[in-house]
C-alpha cells in the first residue's frame, strides 16, 4: 500500500492506494473526525457489494447510511436536496463527516453535499470504480448536472482523505472496468512513459484484473493525477493536460446524447483522434501514433464512431465549455509521455482527421498494429 499526498488550497490530504488500503479506514477516520458522527453516502448497488465490509470498519462511529441512485440521470440537485434533508433528520451537525463510497456519480454528489451542508463538512472518498480511483476522487471537483448540461453546478471541495483499494474493483461490470482503463492509458500518454510501456507489455494482465498489474497501474495513475492537481488545483495551467483526448470525447458524447459511449470509451476514441491530429500537424510520429492506437484498441472494442458529419462534430466541440471564444484548442502529444496544450488546429485538418476516424482508416490501422 502507498500513501500519496495531494496539495489543496486548504491543506494537504493523503490518498491511500493499493491492496489492503481499505483496512486503514478506521485510522483515516479517527484522524479526521472531530467527535462528530459519520454519515455514509453510497448507492444500493455499491453498498450491496461492499457495505458489510465498510460497515464493519466504521463500527460505532457510523450514524446513518444514505443510499442514493447513482445513475447519471440522478446526478442532479434533487438528489443533493434529498441527501441534505436526510442528514438533517439524522442529526448531522457541522462536525459531521461524510464517507462517500461509490463511483464518480456518488463521489461528485456526496462531495457537493459535503461542500454545501452546514457550509462545508469533512469528506472522505472511498472510490469503487476505476474512473473514481484514478480520476474523480482526487482533485476536488464536485457537482451535479442540470437539464442544460453536465456538471454545470458544483464546487471545488477537496476531501480530507481518499482510500483507493483495487480489491473493491473486483465486482465492477466488465464494460465499466474497461472504460476506466482508457483513462489510465491517458495518464501514460500525458506524462508517464513507464506506465505506457507497462500497459504495452501487460494489458491482458490488467484486463484480467491481476492484482499486481492492476495495483501498479492504478497507483501510477493516482500519482500522476496527484502531481497535476497539486500543482494546479483550479485548472489555470497544467491541469489542462488531463483533457488529452477529451475535446473529441465530449463532442462524441454530446452528439450521441450520452447514450452510445461510456465516458472512458469516448476518451479512447478521443486519444486515437488526437494522436492522428498530432501526426497531421507534424508534431508526433506515425510510429508513436500506432502505439497509442494499438494500446487503446487492446483495452477492448470501442462502440463504432458515429455516422455524423464532421461539421456537426466540430460544432459540438465549439460548444464545449472548455473552448475559448469558439477557437478549437487541443492537448496533443509530442512524444509518448509529453503533451502540448492549447494547440490550435485548422478546421480543414480537423475535418480530415474526423473523416479518417469515421471512414475506418484509423481503426484499421489500430487493429493491424494490435495483431502484430
Ligand atoms: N469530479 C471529477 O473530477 C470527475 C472526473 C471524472 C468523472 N467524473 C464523473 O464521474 C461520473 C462517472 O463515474 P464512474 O465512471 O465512476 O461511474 P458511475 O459512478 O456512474 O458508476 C458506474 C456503475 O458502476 C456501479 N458500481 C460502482 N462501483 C461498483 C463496484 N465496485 N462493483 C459493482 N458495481 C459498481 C455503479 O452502481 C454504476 O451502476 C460522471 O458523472 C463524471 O462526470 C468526475
Ligand atoms: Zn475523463
Amino acid at each position: 500500500m502507498k500513501r500519496i499526498s495531494v496539495q489543496a488550497a486548504n491543506g494537504t490530504y493523503e490518498v491511500l492506494c493499493g491492496r489492503g488500503a481499505l483496512r486503514e479506514l478506521p485510522h483515516v477516520v479517527s484522524r479526521i473526525r472531530q467527535e462528530g458522527a459519520v454519515f455514509v453516502v453510497s448507492s444500493p448497488r455499491v453498498w450491496r457489494h461492499c457495505g458489510a465490509r465498510v460497515e464493519k470498519l466504521l463500527g460505532g462511529t457510523r450514524r446513518a447510511t444514505i443510499l442514493m441512485n447513482d445513475a447519471e440521470t440522478a446526478k442532479n440537485l434533487s438528489t443533493v436536496e434529498r441527501a441534505c434533508r436526510h442528514l438533517v433528520r439524522a442529526g448531522a451537525d457541522r462536525r459531521a463527516l461524510i464517507v462517500a463510497v461509490g463511483g464518480g456519480v456518488v463521489g461528485d454528489v456526496a462531495g457537493f453535499v459535503a461542500a454545501s451542508y452546514a457550509r462545508g463538512i469533512a469528506l472522505i472518498h472511498i472510490p469503487t470504480t476505476v474512473v473514481a480511483q484514478v480520476d474523480s476522487a482526487l482533485g476536488g471537483k464536485t457537482g451535479v448536472n442540470l437539464p442544460e448540461g453536465k456538471n454545470l453546478v458544483g464546487a471545488f471541495y477537496p476531501p480530507k482523505g481518499v482510500v483507493a483499494d483495487p480489491e473493491l474493483l473486483s465486482t465492477l461490470p466488465p464494460r465499466e472496468f474497461r472504460s476506466g482503463i482508457y483513462e489510465i492509458v491517458k495518464y501514460g500518454v500525458i506524462g508517464d512513459v513507464k506506465l505506457f510501456e507497462f500497459l504495452e507489455k501487460n494489458m491482458e494482465k490488467v484486463l484480467r484484473r491481476d492484482r499486481a498489474a492492476l495495483g501498479y497501474v492504478i497507483e501510477r495513475s493516482i500519482a500522476q493525477k496527484a502531481r497535476v492537481v497539486s500543482e494546479d488545483e483550479h485548472e489555470s495551467g497544467l491541469r489542462e493536460i488531463l483533457n488529452f483526448g477529451h475535446t473529441f470525447a465530449h463532442a462524441l458524447e454530446s452528439v450521441t446524447r450520452y447514450r452510445k459511449y461510456l465516458h472512458g470509451e469516448a476518451v479512447g476514441w478521443g486519444m486515437i483522434a488526437a494522436a492522428r491530429l498530432a501526426v497531421e500537424m507534424g508534431m508526433f510520429s506515425s510510429r508513436d501514433e500506432d502505439r497509442v492506437a494499438s494500446v487503446t484498441a487492446r483495452v477492448g472494442p470501442l462502440p463504432a464512431w458515429p455516422s455524423i458529419p464532421a461539421a456537426k462534430l466540430i460544432a459540438a466541440m465549439q460548444a464545449d465549455k472548455k473552448t475559448r471564444a469558439g477557437r478549437l484548442r487541443f492537448v496533443l502529444p509530442e512524444r509518448i509521455g509529453t503533451v502540448r496544450c492549447g494547440v490550435e488546429a485548422e478546421a480543414e485538418v480537423l475535418a480530415r482527421v474526423l473523416r479518417a476516424c469515421a471512414g475506418g482508416a484509423v481503426q484499421t490501422k489500430a487493429a493491424k498494429s494490435r495483431r502484430k
